[in-house]
């Protein structure tokens, strides 16, 4: 697992987004070969989708030939609710990008038959060759998408049911107000994630310190699903300061010294 440290939000997910534009570079992706891209909602993408925006409107990155997966979506909150994953997508990323719309993904909440539709964005998935890279928050719980605590490990996607931490921090997008949380998402797996071939996982802020730790200093548990990761062949974790503030001094310093080593083109004296 790499981490990767940087001092503000903003730093971390300018590093985050050209580490990703990089990515997308390397890899030239054409109609027939596309990059495919797992994506989430929240606060802590948002400094990645404004940079990708940027960077996109200053003609040095085009998401023609990217296909995107969304994470989680609620179930029964109508796609036009400006809280749901679908309205957060549009007016923070792809209305702002050339994306074509057939290569956006993000899954119906409020379809007739919600198995059906997990079982197809599954299928859909694989149709693709599989997830080239994987963006993805955590909630303060360690969740990863809505992979709540207790989640299968090996978990695909499916339809959860949202735990009282997770209502009450999304009440902060429906006027504090918990009583209008979906209490239901679909959401991709555990498992899902863990069949990318790489998972980007950016994470910034003093509220999820705790999280943090127990993810990469804690061993592989349930209770904090997104420290499956770290049987991941390709991680990496993206964090701010206030992000490691539970951390061990050491272990903060050891990541540290064995990215600057690696960045390094001097030998250690
Ligand atoms: C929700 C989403 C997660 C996201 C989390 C954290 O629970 N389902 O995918 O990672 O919120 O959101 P934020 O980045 O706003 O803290």
């Amino acid at each position: 697992m790499r981490i990767v440290i940087k001092e503000t939000k903003a730093d971390t997910g300018k590093w985050t987004a050209d580490y990703i534009i990089d990515k997308i570079k390397a890899f030239a992706p054409t109609p027939e070969k596309p990059f495919v891209m797992g994506l989430p909602t929240g606060s802590s993408p948002m400094p990645v989708y404004e940079e990708w925006i940027r960077r996109y409107k200053a003609g040095e990155i085009s998401f023609k030939n990217v296909v995107t997966f969304n994470m989680d979506e609620y179930v029964n909150l109508p796609e036009d609710h400006s809280e749901s994953y679908h309205s957060f997508m549009y007016t923070n990323l792809f209305d702002h990008i050339d994306i074509p719309a057939e290569n956006i993904n993000i899954l119906n909440g409020n379809a007739a038959d919600l198995e059906k539709v997990c079982k197809d964005y599954e299928a859909k998935i694989k149709q693709y060759g599989g997830i080239e890279l994987f963006l993805g928050g955590i909630g303060p719980d360690g969740h990863i998408a809505f992979n709540e605590p207790g989640s299968s490990l090996t978990s695909k996607t499916r339809v959860k049911t949202l735990s009282y931490d997770t209502i009450l921090a999304n009440s902060r997008f429906f006027n504090d107000d918990m009583s209008k949380v979906p209490t239901q998402a679909l959401t991709v797996g555990v498992g899902t994630v863990m069949g990318a071939r790489e998972v980007v996982i950016i994470i910034t802020g003093f509220n999820k310190a705790r999280a943090v730790r127990e993810v990469i200093e804690g061993g592989i548990s349930h209770m904090w699903t997104v420290s499956m990761l770290q049987l991941h062949e390709h991680a990496v974790i993206s964090l701010d300061e206030p992000a490691t503030m539970e951390l061990q001094v050491e272990s903060v310093k050891y990541f540290k010294d064995i990215e600057e080593i690696s960045q390094s083109k001097m030998p250690i004296h």
